[in-house]
C-alpha cells in the first residue's frame, strides 16, 4: 500500500516524502515540474537511501492520474500539488482556479474511480481571512478570503466538505498551514523561490547571501508591540511531520478532519530579523515601507486540537528555523541544480 502525494518533489511535498519514508511507508510521486527541479527527486533519495516511484504527470490529466492509480496500490493521498503566489493569483486568476481547483477535481474524480477515498489536502491559515481574531480555530467560520489564491484553497475545503457529506466512506483531512520556514538539517533541501520572493524567509535568506541589497518591511504602523506584522513561523520539518498524523487519522476513521499546523506563538517581521542575524552572524539591513495590500496585522494559531486528537505539535523553535534555512542557502546558493 502506498500513498500518493501530488507535488512531493516542491518545498513541503519534498520534506514529507522524507518523513514518510522514514517512517517506514512507501510513497509514489507525482509533479508536473512546475514549481520544482528533477534533482529534488535525487535529494530527497539521497537523504533517505531508499528508491521511490515518481512520476512526472500534471493532476489535471486524467488518463495519466488513471493509469499511475492502475499501476500502483494506491490507499491515500497527500495533496500538495497547487499553485501558491499570493500577487500572481491577482494578476492570472483564471491559472489559479484551473490549476489548483480544477487539477484538484480531477484528482478527487480518478481517487474515486479506483476506490481510494482518503486524502489531506494542503489548506492554509489564509481561509480564516480577514475578520477573524487570533489566536485562530478550526471552529471558527472561513472565507473572509482576500485573494484568488486563498479563495481556491476555501472552495476545496467547501468541496472536500461535500463530498464527505455526500458519501461516508470518505476520510478527509484538512491541514491549515501557518507560515512554513526553515529547511531540512542537511542543509540538502529547502525552499526555492521562483524569481524575486514574495515570502520573508527566501526573502532575508537572499539579502544575508548578498543577492538582493536590503528587506523592505511591509508597514510598521500596524496594531502589533512593534508596529510590523506577526504571523506563526512553523518549520517544515514540523510540519512535515504533521502529514503523517494526518494520514494515520484518515487510515483509521471515516471523516471531516481539520487541523491548524502552527506553533501558536506569533513573531513580527523585525523578531525574525533579529533571530536570523542572531542564527547566522549575518547583519540585515531594512527598510520600513508601505503595507502590502490584504496584509493582516496579526495571525497565528492555537494549534491545541491538532496535540489532542494527532498528538502532534511543533517542536522546532525560531532560531532553528533560521539557522536551517541560512545553511540551505548557503550550501545551495543557486537553489536545486538543473
Ligand atoms: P511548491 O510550489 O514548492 O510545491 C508545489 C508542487 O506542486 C511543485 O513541485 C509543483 O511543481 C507541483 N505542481 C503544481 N501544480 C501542479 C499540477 N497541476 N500537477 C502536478 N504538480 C503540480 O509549494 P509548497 O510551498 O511546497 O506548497 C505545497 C502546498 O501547500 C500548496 O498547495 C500550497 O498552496 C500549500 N501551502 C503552502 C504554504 C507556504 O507558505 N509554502 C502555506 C499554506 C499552504
Ligand atoms: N514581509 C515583509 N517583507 C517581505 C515579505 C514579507 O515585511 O519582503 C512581511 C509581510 O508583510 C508579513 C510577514 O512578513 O507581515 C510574512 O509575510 P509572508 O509573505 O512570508 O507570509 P504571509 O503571512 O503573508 O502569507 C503566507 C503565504 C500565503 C499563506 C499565508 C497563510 O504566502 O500563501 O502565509 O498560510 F496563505
Amino acid at each position: 500500500m502506498a500513498i500518493l502525494v501530488t507535488g512531493g518533489l516542491g518545498y513541503i511535498g519534498s520534506h514529507t516524502c522524507v518523513e514518510l519514508m522514514n517512517a517506514g511507508r512507501d510513497i509514489v510521486v507525482v509533479d508536473n515540474l512546475y514549481n520544482c527541479k528533477k534533482s529534488s527527486y535525487d535529494r530527497i533519495k539521497a537523504l533517505v537511501g531508499r528508491d521511490f516511484k515518481f512520476y512526472e504527470c500534471d493532476i489535471r490529466d486524467a488518463k495519466g492520474l488513471a493509469k499511475i492509480f492502475e499501476n500502483e496500490d494506491i490507499d491515500s493521498v497527500i495533496h500538495f500539488a497547487g499553485l501558491k503566489s499570493v500577487p500572481e493569483s491577482v494578476r492570472e486568476p483564471l491559472k489559479y482556479f484551473d490549476n489548483n481547483i480544477n487539477g484538484t477535481l480531477v484528482l478527487l474524480d480518478v481517487m474515486r474511480n479506483h476506490g481510494c477515498k482518503k486524502i489531506v489536502f494542503s489548506s492554509s491559515a489564509t481561509v480564516y481571512g480577514i475578520n477573524n481574531v487570533s489566536p485562530l480555530t478550526e471552529d471558527m467560520e472561513v472565507g473572509g478570503v482576500t485573494n484568488p489564491y486563498g479563495r481556491t484553497k476555501y472552495m476545496i475545503e467547501c468541496i472536500l466538505k461535500d463530498l464527505c457529506t455526500s458519501d461516508e466512506e470518505w476520510s478527509v483531512c484538512l491541514l491549515r498551514y501557518f507560515n512554513p520556514i526553515g529547511a531540512h538539517k542537511s542543509g540538502t533541501m529547502g525552499e526555492e523561490p521562483n524569481g524575486i520572493p514574495a515570502n520573508l524567509m527566501p526573502y532575508i535568506t537572499q539579502v544575508a547571501i548578498g543577492k538582493l541589497e536590503y528587506l523592505n518591511v511591509n508597514g510598521s504602523d500596524f496594531d502589533t508591540p512593534d508596529g510590523t506584522g506577526v504571523r506563526d513561523y512553523i518549520h517544515v520539518v514540523d510540519l512535515s511531520i504533521g502529514h503523517l498524523k494526518a494520514v494515520d487519522k484518515i487510515e483509521g476513521e471515516n471523516g471531516l478532519f481539520i487541523y491548524n499546523l502552527g506553533t501558536g506563538v506569533g513573531y513580527s517581521v523585525l523578531d525574525v530579523v533579529n533571530a536570523f542575524e542572531k542564527a547566522s552572524g549575518v547583519k540585515i539591513p531594512y527598510k520600513i515601507g508601505p503595507r502590502r495590500a490584504g496584509d493582516v496585522a496579526t495571525c497565528y494559531s492555537n494549534s491545541s486540537k491538532a496535540f489532542k486528537e494527532l498528538g502532534w505539535k511543533a517542536e522546532r523553535g525560531i532560531e532553528e528555523m533560521c539557522e536551517d534555512s541560512w545553511r540551505w542557502q548557503k550550501q545551495n546558493p543557486n537553489g536545486y541544480p538543473d
